[in-house]
């Protein structure tokens, strides 16, 4: 696992941007996994600066998200979906069709779950999977005591991620489940980049990376993946011993 330690957020978004600009234009027909949440907006802005100002071509790309809430709308302005619009997917030319998120709104989640991890098969797997960490060490929506294996299943969101989220977005109420990409799915992405910011993530960071390998921290399982970088910034990253 690389760890890369960035003055503040704009340096973690724009060293994150780079590597994941770096990757498309090596292969441009590249299988990518976003995530959604506070920490990529950011890199999400460079990355459409990159395409708009530097020609950076999302045409040949296929993209995954991680995950999205059980039960809404794509236009819900809660929705992953909406999110993903309006921080990158209006800003740059992906083409549609190769734009994936689950579809919460499904009547048959486990069949759309199903229907997913296929499609991730089929496209060949994914080649860099970005990831956000949640409070309590959540990748996409896997929370504590998720199995190593999983694939894309439909979550029952913890109380306290629901909390923290309807917080971060001024919502009233939230869904209490999620479909989301497994822990065996995102660990068989080929390469992961993982990006944390801020005080609030220090204590997670440091068990996450530094801490036993265990699914009371789902992300500590990234140790133990070949090909991890983590972009931090200073503050996230202010409780690691080994820095
Ligand atoms: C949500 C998402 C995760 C994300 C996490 C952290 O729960 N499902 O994929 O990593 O939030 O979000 P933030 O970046 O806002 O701290």
């Amino acid at each position: 696992m690389q760890v890369v330690i960035c003055r503040d957020y704009a340096e973690m978004s724009s060293r994150a941007a780079h590597f994941i600009s770096e990757r498309v234009m090596r292969k441009p027909h590249m299988v990518l996994g976003l995530a959604t949440g506070e920490t990529p907006v950011g890199m999400y802005a460079e990355l459409s600066r990159l395409h708009r100002e530097e020609g950076l071509d999302f045409s040949g790309l296929t993209t995954f998200n991680l995950d999205e809430y059980c039960g809404l709308a794509h236009d819900d302005p809660r929705s992953y979906h909406t999110f993903m619009a309006d921080n990158l997917f209006s800003h740059v030319n992906l083409n549609p069709l190769l734009v994936h998120i689950p579809d919460g709104a499904a009547l048959d989640a486990d069949g759309e779950c199903a229907r997913y991890e296929a499609l991730i098969e089929a496209a060949g797997g994914i080649d860099l999977q970005v990831l956000g960490i949640g409070m309590n060490g959540h990748i996409g929506f896997n929370e504590p005591g998720t199995d190593r294996n999983s694939t894309t299943h439909v979550v029952q969101l913890a109380r306290q991620t629901v909390e923290v989220n309807q917080a971060k977005g001024g919502y009233d109420t939230l869904p209490g489940s999620a479909m989301s990409m497994g822990i065996g799915t995102i660990m068989k992405a080929r390469e992961i980049v993982l990006l944390a910011s801020g005080d609030g993530k220090a204590d997670i960071i440091k068990n996450a990376l530094e801490g036993p390998v265990t699914p009371k921290t789902p992300a500590s399982i990234l140790q133990t993946h070949p090909s991890v970088v983590c972009f931090l910034d200073a503050a996230a990253a202010s409780r690691l011993s080994k820095r």
